[in-house]
């Protein structure tokens, strides 16, 4: 059993990845909001920026695996509190890389975010060049990491899920709308690689489990539009495709310039682990049976190397 502390816990990412940690390992939680899941867990509420909160949090957590989840993630927010979202996501993913016990492996997830966006599958060879805030503050965290330790794990990711409820996830939003007749629009010039969150979870964990070390892309197999995205969602619920329209970003009036082609490849995962990352339909399938199911169900199967 070991000590593991997952920031940003009551979130997307940090709730599933806690729900399926806590079935076999001590592990504390970090965030500011309650926490949603289903099985008991040990919770420090407050603010991670506050330095005092971060060494109370981490003397109690003594963590042997430190996952940080925790981030500024609106990137429209980003851009108009710039100074915010560094701090949130840089400076502070540098002060938990180095306040975390020596021996700690650091995990750090960042974004698809950190490339220009006008090529595809990018891999993690090719050169970071952020368009937005977002990506420029979450790339900073990357760096931050690297300095603090060699200890770490930095992984780049796009997912998607049910959440909580306080913060609705745009696959939520979509799921709704089409649910109750109502049309969308979506841009079909504008590309990703999303995977569903558990599936993430699970080579989250496969990665930590197997000794890996460094920076790797973890993303879905397939490249598609939002739009395509939609029209699987749609299909696969058993809805009307039909209600699902096609848009432009360049007709979309947004804060922050973002990137048009955010697809990685996880062939660099693929080949250290041996595992394989879920095509668009398959995470789509297992997102919509995961729907109402509560956290503790939707990861009992996640295989558990540590
Ligand atoms: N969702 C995606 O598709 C996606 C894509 C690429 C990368 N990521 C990365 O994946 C990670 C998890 O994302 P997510 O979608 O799970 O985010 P999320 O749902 O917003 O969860 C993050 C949680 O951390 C909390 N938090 C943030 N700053 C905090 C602080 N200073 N002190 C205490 N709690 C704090 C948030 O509270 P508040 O809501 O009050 O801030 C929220 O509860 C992030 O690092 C994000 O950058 C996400």
């Amino acid at each position: 059993m070991l000590s593991i502390a997952v920031s940003g816990v009551s979130g997307l990412l940090g709730a599933h990845v806690a729900a399926a940690l806590v079935r076999h390992h001590r592990v504390v939680g970090l965030d500011r909001h309650p926490w949603w899941g289903d099985q008991p867990l040990t919770v420090l509420h407050g603010d991670l920026m506050d330095p005092q909160f971060r060494a109370a949090s981490l003397a109690e957590a003594r963590p042997e695996i430190f996952i940080h989840c925790a981030a500024m993630v609106n990137v429209d927010a980003c851009e108009d509190r710039p100074e915010l979202a560094y701090a949130a996501n840089g400076v502070l993913t540098g002060a938990l890389a180095r306040e975390v016990p020596q021996d700690c492996l650091f995990v750090y997830v960042t974004t698809d975010g950190v490339f220009r966006g006008d090529e595809p599958f990018r891999r993690e060879t090719d050169l970071p060049c952020p368009r937005t805030v977002y990506g420029r503050s979450k790339l900073h965290g990357e760096w931050e990491t690297e300095l603090a330790t060699d200890n770490h794990l930095i992984v780049r990711t796009n997912f998607f899920g049910w959440s909580s409820g306080l913060k609705q996830t745009s696959a939520e939003w979509l799921f709704s709308a089409l649910s109750s007749g109502a049309s969308v629009t979506l841009f079909d010039d504008f590309f990703f690689t999303p995977l569903y969150v558990v599936d993430l979870v699970e080579r989250l964990i496969a990665l930590v489990g197997g000794g890996h070390r460094g920076r790797f892309h973890v993303c879905g197999q397939d490249r598609v539009s939002k739009h395509e995205f939609g029209i699987g969602l749609a299909a696969v619920a058993g809805l009307p495709t039909t209600r699902v329209q096609r848009g432009s970003i360049e007709a979309a009036t947004l804060r922050a310039p973002r990137p048009r082609d955010m697809s990685l490849s996880s062939a660099r995962f693929q080949q250290a682990t041996g595992l394989t990352v879920p095509g668009c339909e398959q995470g789509l399938r297992r997102f919509l049976a995961d729907r109402g199911r509560p956290l503790s169900e939707r990861v009992a199967t996640v295989p558990q190397p540590l």
